[in-house]
């Protein structure tokens, strides 16, 4: 399902009829919020314990728009030009998704290249997504200590993700310090609670600017050390 909690006016169409609310701007005054898309694929979320509770925590997050693509596209049909616009109105794209065999669900590659054309995402003239940040938000079986050069994985998460940051960059986009939820088998209720909530404040304090990056790139994971990453310490809801 779609959701744009972004607007109340309806805009150009992208093939659905989202629900739209309009967004509080930041009272501060100075910059307006950024505006992010969250693009969740999870094959079966019906049996999904973490992802299921992360994307709850933010579905509804103002000054977002949350997109389950295999909710979307059950059978890879991609809508290009939809898809294309999602990304040119957003900001900020969180990919959000379980790690599978080091790598993402089959429809975010399916997503990628039909998604990302030469002309529009990359190339002369493909300029699309030129200044846009990608966090990638991602569950693992794997313990945090199994992904190190001498652990059972024997490379680190950030590495592994190459691929996918290397993507975006070659389409002129920041890749952030990726949101890492390690050790997802057998995770209490209260754990999976607390990584849900972590999900939420990173993404309001992305939204609002009040998260700081320089110190969070000097990080394995975005969600680690939070509170000191987050200027304000507040935490909404
Ligand atoms: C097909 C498949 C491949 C997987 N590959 C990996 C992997 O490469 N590394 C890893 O740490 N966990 C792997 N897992 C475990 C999943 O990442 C884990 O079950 C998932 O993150 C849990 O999230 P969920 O509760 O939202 O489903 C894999 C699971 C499946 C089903």
């Amino acid at each position: 399902m779609l959701q744009d909690t972004r607007r109340t006016d309806v805009g150009p169409g992208i093939g659905v009829r989202p629900v739209y609310s309009r967004a509080p701007r930041n009272t501060h005054g100075a910059e307006p919020m950024n505006e992010t898309l969250i693009l969740l694929a999870h094959p079966a979320l019906e049996k999904s314990r973490i992802n299921r509770q992360l994307a709850d925590a933010v579905r509804n997050l103002e000054g977002t728009t949350f997109h389950d693509l295999y909710e979307a596209y059950p059978d890879f049909d991609v809508d290009v030009r939809r898809e294309q616009q999602l990304l040119e109105e957003h900001d900020l794209v969180v990919l959000q998704h379980p790690f599978f065999w080091y790598s993402t669900p089959p429809l975010i590659k399916q997503w990628e290249d039909l998604v990302l054309e030469h002309g529009w995402a990359y190339g002369l003239q493909g300029t699309a997504l030129r200044g846009k940040r990608l966090l990638s938000a991602i569950t693992t079986g794997g313990r945090e200590d199994a992904y190190r050069p001498d652990g059972h994985n024997r490379f680190t998460i950030r590495q592994l993700l190459a691929p996918i940051e290397q993507t975006f960059a070659l389409c002129g986009m920041e890749y952030l310090p990726p949101f890492v939820v390690h050790g997802a088998l057998g995770m209490t209720d209260e754990e999976i609670r607390g990584h849900a909530r972590d999900y939420r404040r990173s993404l309001e304090a992305l939204r609002d600017g009040s998260l700081d990056l320089e110190a969070a790139g000097r990080q394995p994971r975005l969600n680690l050390r939070l509170d000191e990453l987050i200027r304000d310490g507040e935490e909404d809801g």
